[in-house]
Order: C-alpha cells, then sequence, then structure tokens
C-alpha cells in the first residue's frame, strides 16, 4: 500500500515537472526565431523590413504574371530552394531599373498634377503597364515618335528663321 502510493507520488511529480518544463519553454511563434533579415537591397529604403519586401514581391509576382523564379535564381547548393538575395538572374537588376523608373515617374511628374479638387492622384505601379504580363505590349506599339531633341551627333541642320 505504502509502496503504490509511493509510485503514484513520483508518477505525479514526473508529470508536473515535465509540464512545468513544455509551460516554460513555450513561447510564442514569433518570438521563436529572429525576425529574417534582408541581405542584398539596394533600391528598397533601408527601413524596409522583410516582411514589407515579401509583400512587396507578390504584387510583382501578380503584376506581372510570372513566378518568383522569373527574377530570382535558385540556389546554387540546392537547385530545388530559392537564392532571393543572388543578383544571378539579369531580369532582377532590370527589375531594379523598372522600380526606380517607376518611382522618378511618379516623382517628379505624376505626383505633380495638381490634385486639390478630387481625392488622391493615382501613382503609377508596374501594373499600369504591365496588366500581367512581363512584356508589357507583346508587339512594340507603332506611334509617331514625340518631337524632342534628336540623338547627339546627329543633328540636323536648324530651319532658317524668317526674321
Ligand atoms: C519582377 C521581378 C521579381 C519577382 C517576380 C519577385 N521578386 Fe523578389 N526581388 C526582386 C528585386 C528587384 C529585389 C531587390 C530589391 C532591391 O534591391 O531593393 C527582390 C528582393 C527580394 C527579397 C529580399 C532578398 C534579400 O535578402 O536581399 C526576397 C526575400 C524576395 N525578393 C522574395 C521574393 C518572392 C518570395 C517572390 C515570389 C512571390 C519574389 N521575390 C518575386 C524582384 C522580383
Ligand atoms: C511605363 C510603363 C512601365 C512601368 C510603369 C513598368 N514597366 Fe516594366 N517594362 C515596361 C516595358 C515597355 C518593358 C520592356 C519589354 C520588352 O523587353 O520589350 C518592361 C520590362 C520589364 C521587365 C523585363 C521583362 C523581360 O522578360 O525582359 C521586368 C522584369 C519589368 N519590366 C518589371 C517591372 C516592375 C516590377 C515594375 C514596377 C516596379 C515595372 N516593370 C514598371 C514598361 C513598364
Amino acid at each position: 500500500m505504502f509502496i503504490m502510493q509511493r509510485k503514484k507520488v513520483l508518477v505525479i511529480t514526473a508529470i508536473t515537472a515535465v509540464s512545468a518544463l513544455m509551460v516554460l519553454s513555450f513561447k510564442p511563434i514569433d518570438q521563436q526565431q529572429e525576425p529574417k533579415k534582408l541581405k542584398n537591397i539596394k533600391v528598397y529604403p533601408a527601413t524596409a523590413t522583410y516582411k514589407e519586401v515579401d509583400r512587396a514581391m507578390d504584387v510583382f509576382k501578380a503584376d506581372l504574371g510570372v513566378h518568383c523564379d522569373y527574377c530570382h535564381a535558385h540556389s546554387k547548393e540546392n537547385p530545388k530552394k530559392m537564392d532571393m538575395a543572388s543578383d544571378e538572374n539579369p531580369i532582377k537588376d532590370i527589375t531594379r531599373d523598372m522600380m526606380r523608373m517607376t518611382d522618378e515617374m511618379n516623382k517628379k511628374y505624376i505626383g505633380n498634377i495638381p490634385h486639390a479638387d478630387t481625392v488622391k492622384v493615382q501613382m503609377v505601379t508596374c501594373k499600369t503597364c504591365h496588366r500581367g504580363a512581363p512584356k508589357p505590349f507583346g508587339q512594340p506599339p507603332v506611334y509617331p515618335k514625340f518631337p524632342g531633341p534628336p540623338p547627339a551627333g546627329n543633328q540636323p541642320p536648324l530651319p532658317p528663321h524668317d526674321k
């Protein structure tokens, strides 16, 4: 009888100890790992977080109708995995220029449209042009060239002034 009770006490103690350990070692999921760090960012501001960049990537994917590996390279060690920080895929740098271009269009031109009368000026995004395709227009469109300065070194003579 006494032995039985001692066994019971032992078992209960063991269960209590294990549960206590489980409770002590439990941490909410977001504290278990360090937040992921960005490794090779050249266009997004230094303040951008991994989460924000990751969310922006889903938008790129949708706006161009492509998968992540259209712009990103596969890992050299394990080709089944992606190496998002690598610049091996040349499309990634083309995209960086596209980001700079889009930003400049908005800052320099679109953002300057006076909009005191309406809500908010509509900014240019990747989707404005791409609309679900990496090559937005298929065939190059045919339209009259913008009047602008001709390429340097190839200037036609100025038309005569009548004065
Ligand atoms: C249209 C091209 C494009 C697509 C599609 C794309 N990415 Fe990116 N991604 C980029 C570019 C460009 C950068 C670097 C931005 C910079 O330099 O500021 C980048 C950066 C990243 C980074 C940061 C890597 C680091 O640590 O430096 C991650 C993570 C990432 N992409 C994940 C993804 C995922 C996941 C997908 C698919 C859902 C995806 N990307 C789709 C172009 C793309
Ligand atoms: C003003 C229109 C416009 C905007 C805005 C724009 N693009 Fe583009 N993009 C183009 C055109 C035009 C091409 C050239 C397609 C070709 O090679 O014939 C192109 C090419 C690309 C390519 C290369 C495709 C390939 O297979 O060679 C990528 C990637 C790309 N854009 C991503 C983006 C992303 C991401 C954004 C937003 C940050 C963006 N673009 C914004 C017009 C635009």
